[in-house]
């Protein structure tokens, strides 16, 4: 794998962590249910404790109840009882960077502000953030009970 571009932090995972999380992204793409939009998407969280999660998108005739790979991913994680959020990595089979939609941000930084992002694209290259820099000024915890009442 080779990195193209973005912010960060690149010593926080490895290469081998960085290339493991994306094969793992890839294989889960496999799996997604898209049969509306045709477009597979995988993604796979890496823990505090080394453990990887992966997930797909999965669609629904109704289109709005539709679950993205990263919110599958992220699921399945917190779910077992691993919140210890590292890192997510986003692939899809493509030219470009498959770009995680606002909703998948929201629910990613509800887990760290620092989470890093990668984006793989079908070639090989990805592309690294964080969080923070993906959803700058997000809604956060600290602003609730914070309104007049
Ligand atoms: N999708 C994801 O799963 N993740 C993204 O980052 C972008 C979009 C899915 C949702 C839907 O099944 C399909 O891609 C087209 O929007």
């Amino acid at each position: 794998m080779e990195l193209l571009d973005g912010d960060l932090m690149r010593d926080e995972l490895t290469a081998e962590e960085i290339d493991k999380l994306v094969e793992a992204a890839r294989q889960a793409g496999k799996h997604a249910y898209a049969p509306y939009s045709d477009f597979f998407v995988g993604a796979a969280v890496l823990t505090g404790n080394d453990r990887i999660y992966s997930g797909c998108n999965v669609e629904n005739v109704s289109y709005g109840l539709t679950v993205c790979a990263e919110r599958t991913a992220l699921v399945k994680a917190v779910s077992e009882g691993d919140r210890d959020i590292r890192a997510i990595a986003i692939y899809a089979d493509m030219e470009q960077y498959c770009s995680p939609c606002g909703a998948c941000r929201q629910v990613i930084s509800e887990f760290g502000s620092h989470i890093t992002v990668i984006q793989a694209n079908g070639h090989g290259k990805y592309i690294i953030n964080t969080i923070e820099k993906l959803l700058p000024g997000g809604f956060n915890a600290g602003m609730l009970r914070k309104g007049t009442s």
